[in-house]
C-alpha cells in the first residue's frame, strides 16, 4: 500500500488526509498539496526534536513544489511549551517573516506542535490556513484530525483554544520508526480506544497483529492510521464542534486526565494514563450494567493493553483524590461530568448520571 486518502466531509471546510510511507521523498502528496500552496507563502512551525529529524526533507519538498518559503521556527519540545507565551512568540516570528492573510502555516510535529501552531494559525490576522504534518502516532490517529487547536493554562490543559480545520493532513507512517517505544505506546492507547468505541473488527485486527505493530510494520501501521482517521473523520463530520457524539472520543480520558494532573504531567504519559482510565471506565460499565459481553471486554481490553506494553492499573492516589481531580477537567468545566462507558466492543454510551460512590468503586478497583 503506497498511499491512501480520506476526506473529512465538512462542507466548505472539507479536507483530505493523505497517508503513505515516505510521502515526502516520493512526492506522493504533490497532487493534493501543490494546489493548496500555489501563489502563497508558507511558514513551518515545529519543535527542536522534529526540526533535527524532518525539517530538511519537508523544506526541500516545499521548495521543490515551487512555494514561497517564508521561514520556519522550532520551539522547545514538550507540553510545557504549549502555552500562550509560545503563541505570542510565534506571532512575532510570523510577522517578522511577512506572513499575510493568504499565507499557509505548516504544523510539523506531534500533538503539542499541531495544537499550538494550529491555534496560532486560527488567530493570526483573524485566522489563516494551515497544514498538519503529524509526526507521532497520537497526532497521526487523533490530534491532527478534527480541527481542535489550543494551548494550556496553568489551571489546566487545553483551556484556551479554537476549532480551526486544517487544509490537509499529510501522514508519513515512516516517521513512526524513529519514535521512542513509549511514545509509540502512547499512540497505541488511542488506537485501542477507536476499536472499543466504534469497531469490533478493528479491535480484533489489533489483537491479531500485536507483534507487527510493535515492530512498526509499515503495512499494518498504514492500515491502523487509515482506519483510525476514517473513524475519527466520521465522528467529526457528525459533530464538528463537540456538542454531542464527538465526546465518545474521550473514552477513558476523564479518568486519565485526572491521573495526569495529579502526577503534574510527569512520570505518566498521556497514553499510559488513558489506558488505565479506559480500565476504570470499563470496570464502571461492568459494575453498572453487568453482562458477559462487558466481562469479556474487560479481559480483552486488559490483555491487549498489556501485550502492547501499556499499564492497566496504578499504584498512587486514592479514589477520592482521583474523583476530585476529574471534577476540575475541562469536560466538567464545560458542563457536567460525562463519562463514556462501553456497552460492548464497538458500542459506547455517554453517561452523566452515575453516582460518585460507584465511580469511586470503579477507580478503586484499578488501584494497587
Ligand atoms: N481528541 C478528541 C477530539 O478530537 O475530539
Amino acid at each position: 500500500m503506497s498511499i491512501s486518502t480520506l476526506t473529512v466531509p465538512l462542507g466548505n471546510r472539507s479536507y483530505e488526509i493523505i497517508i503513505g510511507k515516505d510521502v515526502f521523498t516520493q512526492s506522493l502528496a504533490v497532487p493534493v498539496v501543490s494546489p493548496l500552496l500555489a501563489n502563497r507563502g508558507c511558514f513551518v512551525i515545529t519543535d527542536e526534536n522534529v526540526q533535527r529529524l524532518y525539517l530538511k526533507s519537508v523544506k526541500q519538498f516545499l521548495i521543490n513544489l515551487g512555494v514561497r518559503y517564508l521561514g520556519d521556527y522550532a520551539f522547545n519540545p514538550g507540553e510545557k511549551s504549549k502555552n500562550i507565551r509560545t503563541v505570542e512568540l510565534l506571532y512575532d516570528k510570523m510577522i517578522a517573516a511577512g506572513l499575510d492573510r493568504k499565507s499557509m502555516v505548516i504544523a510539523l510535529g506531534g500533538g503539542v506542535v499541531g495544537d499550538t501552531a494550529g491555534f496560532a494559525a486560527a488567530t493570526y490576522m483573524r485566522g489563516i490556513d494551515y497544514i498538519q504534518i503529524p509526526t507521532t502516532l497520537v497526532a497521526q490517529v487523533d490530534s491532527s484530525v478534527g480541527g481542535k487547536t489550543g494551548v494550556d493554562l496553568k489551571q489546566g490543559k487545553n483551556l484556551i483554544g479554537a476549532f480551526h480545520q486544517p487544509s490537509v493532513v499529510v501522514v508519513d507512517t515512516m516517521v513512526l520508526k524513529s519514535l521512542p517505544i513509549r511514545e509509540l505506546e502512547c499512540g497505541l492507547a488511542e488506537v485501542v480506544k477507536y476499536g472499543v468505541i466504534l469497531d469490533e473488527d478493528f479491535f480484533v485486527f489489533l489483537e491479531e497483529n500485536i507483534s507487527s505493530i510493535l515492530k512498526v510494520n509499515q503495512t499494518v501501521l498504514h492500515t491502523i492510521v487509515h482506519k483510525c482517521c476514517s473513524l475519527k473523520a466520521d465522528v467529526v463530520a457528525g459533530d464538528e464542534l463537540d456538542q454531542g457524539r464527538r465526546a465518545i472520543l474521550n473514552y477513558g480520558h476523564t479518568f486519565g486526565h485526572a491521573l495526569e494532573k495529579l502526577m503534574s504531567y510527569t512520570g505518566l504519559t498521556h497514553g499510559e494514563a488513558i489506558a488505565i482510565g479506559m480500565g476504570m471506565a470499563v470496570d464502571l460499565a461492568v459494575m453498572k450494567y453487568g453482562g458477559s459481553e462487558l466481562l469479556s471486554l474487560v479481559k480483552r481490553q486488559d490483555n491487549l493493553f498489556q501485550s502492547l506494553g501499556l499499564p492497566i492499573r496504578f499504584n498512587r492516589f486514592t479514589p477520592h483524590e482521583i474523583l476530585s481531580a476529574m471534577y476540575t477537567d475541562k469536560k466538567y468545566i464545560d458542563g457536567e461530568l460525562n463519562l463514556v462507558l462501553p456497552e460492548k466492543i464497538g458500542k459506547v454510551i455517554i453517561d452523566s448520571e452515575t453516582g460518585k460512590d460507584l465511580i469511586k468503586r470503579a477507580i478503586g478497583a484499578r488501584l494497587d
